[in-house]
């Protein structure tokens, strides 16, 4: 069958998808914890990736390349960037954009070198069912889909929101790890899809909110999403 990866940046969006496996190996690789079993039948990798651009990187290249994972599945919070994305809402990336990249004047603004390109799709067929899963695991909770930016920031001013609104409108949300798979599962050709539950606005209250919401709810939102997409 399809093996499929289950990735989170930290415990908290994590432990309630770990609770379900009733059978799960633990092998460490690159200094993390990889747990190889099954979760309603089917076979999954979870792993917790650590925060940032380059600990996602790291994860989504060991996935591909050791645990040969047929596609990855990204869970976990994120900042509220579009104006009508609030705490509690659910943003699922139809492409994913690296805010921090900035190789210019030698290639434009955002663009990834080489690549021709600043922005890395989603594949599509795993986001429809990673947005369904969503909405009947979460039922009156709003789903979004659209452009993810990532950076190895916590955004956490107003000032420094509403700049990333401005250079990029389309941003639905922030996070720190999305881009960075992103880039690596293009690389392979392997197809990658991110949920992401909105914990803060990604404003001068960031700190506070994304606390609060991440003891509170991340983790029972993602271990619902992920159940109702394997289920
Ligand atoms: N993940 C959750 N909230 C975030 C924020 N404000 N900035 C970056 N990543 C986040």
């Amino acid at each position: 069958g399809r093996r499929t990866a289950i990735v989170a940046a930290m415990q908290e969006e994590l432990q309630a998808v770990l609770d379900l496996m009733p059978d799960e190996t633990r092998q460490v690789a690159a200094g993390r914890e990889f747990f190889v079993g099954h979760l309603h039948g089917r076979e999954v990798v979870v792993v917790l990736s650590r925060i940032g651009k380059v600990a996602a990187a790291t994860t989504a290249a060991v996935l591909i390349e050791r645990f040969a994972v047929d596609e990855i599945v990204f869970t976990g919070v994120a900042g509220g960037l579009g104006p009508d994305v609030e705490v509690g809402h659910v943003v699922v990336a139809d492409a994913f954009l690296q805010h921090d990249i900035d190789a210019s004047p030698l290639f434009p603004r955002y663009e990834v070198p080489l690549y021709g390109t600043s922005t890395f799709a989603a594949d599509k067929p795993l986001s429809d069912r990673l947005a369904q899963a969503a909405a009947k695991a979460l039922p009156g909770v709003r789903v979004h889909r659209g452009l993810v930016v990532s950076g190895d920031r916590f955004v956490a001013t107003s000032s420094e929101s509403r700049a990333l609104q401005a250079a990029l409108p389309e941003a639905l949300a922030v996070d720190m790890e999305g881009a960075a798979i992103a880039q690596v599962c293009h690389d392979c050709g392997v197809p990658f899809a991110a949920v992401r539950t909105v914990s803060d606005r990604a404003d001068d209250a960031a700190h506070l909110d994304f606390a609060t919401f991440l003891r509170d709810v991340a983790s029972r939102h993602s271990a619902a999403i992920v159940q109702a997409l394997l289920g």
